[in-house]
């Protein structure tokens, strides 16, 4: 099954057919909103909301881990995830989607793993994971492709076909928030080659990484980063954007969902192999 993390903007799927809401519990928490089982043309998916339906989980507190363990937990194998970010490429417009390829790790509290070795939180389960995590595993996992490189073709294969102004890959610089960047800490991420700048896309990817789904971003630019333009940041231009490309966001979804082939053909799935040390 297909997961879809909501946004900023974006905290539910119209065109969803309901089937079901679980609020599940984590080993690792609770998420951030029930996980909304739908059907959109016929195939299902899985919806959450990143920052919580009423937009109460700043991104520094959103509970990543107990997320993506909670769409695992329904049989999610691929994660679809829409993000506003700041434009810091000069090439990279407001209203512009980004399809991230790498990313470049700023935060500076979160839990960004599964496997704490003897710290790991004790599962039950048979699979591959929750052994690593009873046997108190250590665990590398390779990033140097962190975004599914399928997942990635569908969605520039889509903004092709909708004629939407996208840029097919670029570095992701997660920042801890909650406040915007200075304009110096956004020309140091520039010279260290950051295209955009987001808050929450770290550790999400990875977290998905670590339990072998396929993960992959579509993002929003929503503003020109600090300094990159001489106005004053504010949540209200972010979400005053994130609203006039609801629409499109959507019909990308819907094709996504679509267009999927039922069967990944990545290397995601394998990602543990060989990881554990
Ligand atoms: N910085 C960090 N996160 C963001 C921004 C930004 O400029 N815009 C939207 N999310």
């Amino acid at each position: 099954m297909l997961g879809i993390i909501g946004g900023s903007g974006l905290y539910e799927l119209e065109g969803l057919r309901v089937k079901e809401e679980k609020v599940i519990k984590t080993p690792f928490g609770e998420p951030s909103s029930p996980v909304v089982i739908g059907e959109i043309g016929g195939r299902e998916v899985a919806f959450l909301s990143r920052h919580g339906r009423d937009h109460s989980y700043p991104p520094h507190l959103v509970p990543y881990r107990a997320n993506l363990w909670a769409l695992r937990e329904v049989g999610v194998k691929r994660v679809l995830a829409v993000s506003a970010v700041g434009g810091i490429n000069k090439l990279f417009g407001a209203g512009d989607f980004v399809i991230v390829d790498s990313f470049l790790d700023f935060t500076k509290q979160r839990k960004s793993t599964y496997y704490e070795g003897r710290f790991s939180v004790q599962v039950e389960g048979q699979n591959e994971v929750a052994r690593l995590l009873r046997e108190k595993k250590v665990v590398h996992i390779d990033v140097s492709d962190p975004y599914c490189p399928e997942m990635r073709k569908l969605l520039i294969e889509i903004m092709e076909k909708q004629r939407l102004r996208y840029h097919p890959a670029g570095v992701y610089a997660c920042t801890e928030g909650p406040r915007f960047e200075s304009t110096a800490e956004i020309r140091m991420l520039e010279r260290l080659g950051a295209d955009v700048v987001g808050m929450t896309g770290y550790p999400e990817v990875v977290l998905a990484r670590e339990l072998t789904m396929c993960y992959a971003s579509i993002c929003v630019v929503a503003n020109p980063a600090a300094g990159i333009s001489t106005q004053r940041l504010t949540s209200d231009e972010v979400l005053e954007l994130m609203g006039r490309k609801e629409r499109e966001v959507k019909a990308v979804i819907s094709s996504f969902v679509y267009m999927l082939p039922p069967e990944r053909g990545c290397e995601c799935e394998k990602v543990l192999e060989g990881a554990e040390v």
